[in-house]
Order: structure tokens, then C-alpha cells, then sequence
């Protein structure tokens, strides 16, 4: 059965990545969907606590349903859920994954809410993303103040000791647009010391938008104010997934400002524009045009459904 479990173990053994990419309404699922279908490629479609609950739970199965009916290689997985409860809630709706972040808390703690939460899913086939290290940023339900990397020895005992499917690193990544005041480095060191230790546990990246600068110029050119916006290099991703096991890369930030600079954009150039299709529909298009690409040229996903 080609379930998300194959498709990690597929993108393991011959070094490609599945994107997880944010949604929170339908035109994003479909810039999600549409980009899948044309690279031919498997792709996780994420959801956040908090855009659980913008959408709803009812919308949000209902989405998935149509989104797995027109590329069956998509998976619906929570985003950074928080709770023993928000988990299970996602088990029990069907997701194919839940990650729990108990990355706030101290080691034992963390163990331990993450046990529970495998032990519960587990038995239902959901598959379990646990983080260990904390990744920096700030979004709605996602903050950490610092970078604290994951030392390899702590990910090898979490991972022995709760039975995480997928292991969520930190190694100089962070989420939303401002990652870097310099050039964007990863410690590519860490992550090959956690390899050695967990050579096929499949390793996920947060924080891993480009924030191309094209967009951000079209978001400051209408009015915009992101003036310190820097993102991960592409190159820098393509290593960690060619030269490495990270099979799961997260992106949100990119699809936001795609669908953000295109309204800015759009709205600026046309006053008298009333209609949300105009500037949902561009913001879309670039939103797909910018996943294609990541597909086929960065995560080499492509070709690979
Ligand atoms: O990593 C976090 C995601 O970007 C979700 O953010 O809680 O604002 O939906 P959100
Ligand atoms: P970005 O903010 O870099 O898109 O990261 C998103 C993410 O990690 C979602 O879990
Ligand atoms: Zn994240």
C-alpha cells in the first residue's frame, strides 16, 4: 500500500523529500494539489492548531478528502500539535500523521507526552512526528526565543525511548521570514552525527522556506514593510535532503507570501477591485508556480508519486 510510511521509507532510501505545506483555506490546498499533480509527486498537506481551528474540523476533512481524491499521494498531517488532546483529536478525525511538540518542555517531559501520544496513534496506524531541540520563530501557536540545536545524543534516546516515526531536528532553521541577519547556514555536522546514531529514522525540517526575494520585493513594492526577510538558501535544502535523511521539509512562509504579495499587488494596481477570486486567484497561481519548483528542483519529489 502506498501510504505515507512508503513514501518516507521511498524518499529515505533514494534521498528525496516529501513537502509538508501549510493550508489554511481551500486556495492554498489548491495551489497544493495542483503543483503535486504536475511534478507527479507525493506531498504532506499540514495543518496547524491554529488553522484547525480558522477552518474547522469539518472543513478541513472535507478538503482532505477532495485534495487525497485527485492526488491519492497526499497526506493530511497536524502541525505542531501541542496536547496529548489536539492529537488525539487528529487520530480520531483520520490524519495520516500528527507531530507533537513538546519541545517547550524538559527532556522527560517531553519523553513522555510524546510516548503517550505514539502509544495512542499507533494503534490507530497514525504515524508520529516528535521534536527534539527547539526551532525559533515566532508564529501564532509556534514560539521559541533561541536556537537551541538537538544534541544527537539526546535525539538517539528520545527516539529509542518513545518510538517516533519522524524526528522533527533542530540545526539553525527557524519559522516566518526573518531567519537570518547573515548569510543562512545549517549544521550539516549535528545532523550527520544524528545519522550515525539513527541511520533510518526519516528527519524533518521546520522553518525551511526560501523567502525568495522576488516575492518579498513584490510585498515591499506595494506597501509592504519587510525590510530584514531572509530565508534558507535552496542550496543548503538540497543538501540536507541529498546528502542526508531529512525527508520531510516544512513550508508555510512561502506560500503565505505568495498569496500576500500577489493581493498587495493586485489590490494596489486595481482601487476599484472588489472581487476576492482576482487577488485569491493570482496569489494561487504564484503560490503553485513557487511549489512546482520546489518540487522538482530542490526537494526531488517530482516524478516520484
Ligand atoms: O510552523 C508553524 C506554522 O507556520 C503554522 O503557523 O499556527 O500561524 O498556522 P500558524
Ligand atoms: P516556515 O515558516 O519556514 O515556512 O516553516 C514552516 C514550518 O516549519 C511549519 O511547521
Ligand atoms: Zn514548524
Amino acid at each position: 500500500m502506498k501510504d505515507l510510511k512508503f513514501y518516507l521509507n521511498k524518499a529515505l532510501k533514494q534521498h528525496f523529500a516529501l513537502g509538508a505545506f501549510n493550508f489554511c483555506n481551500m486556495e492554498s490546498l489548491q495551489a497544493i494539489i495542483n503543483a503535486s499533480l504536475k511534478a507527479k509527486s507525493p506531498a504532506i498537506i499540514s495543518v496547524s492548531e491554529s488553522a484547525l481551528s480558522y477552518m474547522g474540523e469539518d472543513f478541513v476533512m472535507a478538503l482532505a478528502k477532495i485534495a487525497k481524491k485527485q492526488n491519492p499521494a497526499l497526506f493530511l498531517h497536524l502541525d505542531h500539535g501541542k496536547s496529548f488532546e489536539v492529537c488525539k483529536k487528529a487520530v480520531d478525525l483520520g490524519f495520516d500523521s500528527v507531530m507533537i511538540d513538546g519541545s517547550a518542555f524538559d527532556f522527560e517531559k517531553n519523553v513522555k507526552l510524546t510516548k503517550k501520544v505514539c502509544a495512542y496513534a499507533h494503534k490507530k496506524g497514525v504515524l508520529v512526528e516528535g521534536e527534539i531541540g527547539q526551532i525559533k520563530g515566532i508564529e501564532d501557536n509556534v514560539k521559541a526565543d533561541q536556537n537551541i540545536y538537538t544534541s544527537p545524543e539526546e535525539a538517539y534516546k528520545f527516539a529509542r525511548e518513545t518510538g517516533v516515526d519522524l524526528l522533527a531536528v533542530a540545526i539553525g532553521t527557524s519559522h516566518g521570514v526573518n531567519k537570518y541577519s547573515k548569510n543562512p547556514t545549517l549544521r550539516m555536522d549535528i545532523l550527520s552525527e544524528i545519522e550515525k546514531l539513527l541511520p533510518s529514522l526519516p528527519l524533518v525540517l521546520h522553518g525551511a522556506s526560501t523567502v525568495d526575494e522576488a516575492l518579498i520585493k513584490t510585498f515591499n513594492d506595494f506597501g509592504g514593510q519587510l525590510t530584514k526577510a531572509k530565508g534558507v538558501s535552496e542550496e543548503l535544502l538540497m543538501e540536507a535532503v541529498t546528502k542526508h535523511n531529512i525527508v520531510k521539509i516544512n513550508t508555510d512562509t512561502d506560500i503565505r507570501l505568495s498569496f500576500t504579495s500577489e493581493t498587495r499587488k493586485i489590490l494596489s494596481e486595481n482601487k476599484k477591485e472588489i472581487d476576492p477570486r482576482k487577488y485569491l486567484g493570482k496569489g494561487k497561481e504564484k503560490a503553485e508556480e513557487i511549489l512546482l519548483a520546489k518540487m522538482k528542483n530542490v526537494l526531488f519529489s517530482a516524478g516520484k508519486k
